[in-house]
């Protein structure tokens, strides 16, 4: 389960924390490195000047100088922490020198060393004497660790200062990073809240400033959908009550004796007309509403579509002739078998037709055409009617589009049949389109998929 936003650390604080640990992990590194450094250059320093030292010290005993005051040069040594020592390399001496050291000062040549004794690490400069013996200067480097440990501290300073410059770089980042996304998460509050005026300013880096504008093209989105969801509305209504009003107007007449018995049933017959078109609208409605959501079973079988077409031709041929429009069926040679829903298909030949039929003049065909497509099967409903504008081709599958441009102009029917028709073929796994016939008038085509591909 997601976490409440309200429990969530920010943006600010999560930026804020990753920004200082990586500071903080640079800081440690480049002190642990620049630490290291100033510990070698400070050690090699004094071991450099303890050579030195011993140099001259041996210079004092071949002149002879410190045979004057040797307490005196010992204890100038011993305040630097020095340890001075006569040792004899041939009788193991001194101790902290291993074999081929002690070989080398035997050899008359001088060792400089650093050894690990317990208790840290000691510097050694041992120089030959001509009496075969050896001067050895030591120092323990903790007498060099004065000056390390005051430029660690003039370290120290620099890399806490870049720790808090990182600090609240991380913080000024976050926030400005952060804004936007309050803003548009109060946006797509007020959106959800019924407010479809918010709109944000697309501003700051490319991801962000597309996060407004989707959050712009979505209230956009939703307040359309709003308009054509009370245009719908309207138009339900309105087709709602004129049956309605008639049915009405004809039993109040028939409850007052107005109507005198010989037109009693063609009274009847209107009536019952009237309550056949209100009926077929709310099963329309119906299966609007299902298609819409998951609930439109369907009975998926082998069919085959020439058959099926071939049958819907025979039904139509009848109501064409009445209207005095030639009925043209163009079929495929072999069965043309795909998986799908029989009664749904003719469902849609049958809206398709209806159209079709509605629109065409007396004398321009119609043509009932099916045909095998990649992937799959294409049924077609042709017509050398008026046709569809551009723009209506664009919006032919919207509920109540078409029928709201041409009420009144040419002959429709309730307005939900094309929506049913793209709405059906989708819930097949196929698609619908329109567009124009050689006819001269309107297309429908409708792509269904092959035996192999499974319909819904
Ligand atoms: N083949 C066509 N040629 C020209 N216009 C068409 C064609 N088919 C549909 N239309 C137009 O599109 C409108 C919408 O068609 P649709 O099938 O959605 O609704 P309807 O036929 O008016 O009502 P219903 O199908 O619900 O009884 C029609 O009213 C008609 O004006
Ligand atoms: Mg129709």
């Amino acid at each position: 389960m997601p976490e409440p936003a309200g429990r969530r650390a920010g943006l600010a604080a999560r930026l804020t924390g990753v920004t200082v640990a990586v500071a903080l992990l640079a800081v440690v590194i480049t002190g642990a490195v620049l630490f290291g450094l100033v510990r070698g250059a400070s050690e090699a320093q004094a071991q450099e000047t303890l050579g030195r030292q011993a140099d001259l010290l041996v210079t004092a005993i071949d002149r002879q100088l410190a045979a004057q005051r040797p307490a005196l040069l010992t204890s100038l040594l011993r305040r630097q922490d020095i340890d001075v020592a006569l040792a004899d390399p041939t009788a193991g001496e001194p101790a902290v020198l291993d074999d081929a050291q002690r070989s080398t000062l035997a050899a008359g040549q001088p060792v400089s060393a650093v050894v690990d004794v317990d208790g840290g690490r000691l510097l050694v400069e041992a120089r030959p004497l001509d009496s075969g013996r050896a001067v050895v200067l030591s120092q323990p480097t903790s007498a060099a660790g004065a000056a390390t440990a005051e430029a660690r501290r003039r370290l120290l300073v620099p890399l806490l200062l870049g720790l808090v410059v990182a600090a609240v770089v991380g913080w000024l980042l976050a926030r400005w990073l952060a804004r936007p996304l309050q803003q548009a998460a109060a946006a797509a509050q007020r959106l959800a809240g019924g407010d479809r005026d918010v709109r944000l300013t697309a501003e700051g880096p490319a991801e962000v400033a597309e996060l407004a504008e989707a959050m712009n093209g979505l209230g956009t989105a939703l307040a359309a959908a709003e308009a054509r969801e009370r245009e719908f509305l309207l138009s339900v209504s309105h087709e709602l009550r004129t049956p309605l009003t008639a049915v009405r107007g004809y039993a109040e007449a028939l409850a007052d004796g107005l109507v005198p018995a010989e037109d009693v049933p063609r009274t009847g017959a209107t009536v019952q007309a009237e309550a056949e078109r209100l009926d077929r609208l709310v099963s329309d409605l119906l299966d609007l509403a299902r298609l819409g959501s998951t609930d439109l079973r369907l009975d998926v079988g082998d069919v085959d579509l020439a058959a099926l077409v071939a049958q819907a031709g025979t039904v139509w041929a009848d109501r064409c002739a009445r209207e005095g429009v030639p009925l043209r069926v163009e079929l495929p040679a072999a069965p043309l078998v795909v998986r799908t829903d029989p009664t749904r298909v003719r469902q849609v030949v049958d809206g398709l037709a209806e159209n079709a039929l509605r629109v065409t003049p007396a004398g321009a065909p119609v043509v009932l055409a099916v045909r095998a497509e990649p992937g799959g099967a294409l049924l077609e409903v042709r017509d050398g009617g008026p046709g569809l504008t551009d723009d209506d081709l664009r919006v032919a599958f919207d509920r109540s589009a078409l029928y709201q441009r041409y009420r009144g102009v040419r002959r429709v029917g309730t307005g939900l049949g094309l929506a049913i028709v793209a709405g059906l073929a989708r819930r097949l796994g196929g698609t619908a389109t329109a567009g124009r016939a050689v006819e001269g008038g309107a297309a429908f085509r409708v792509w269904l998929p092959g035996p192999d591909a499974d319909a819904g």
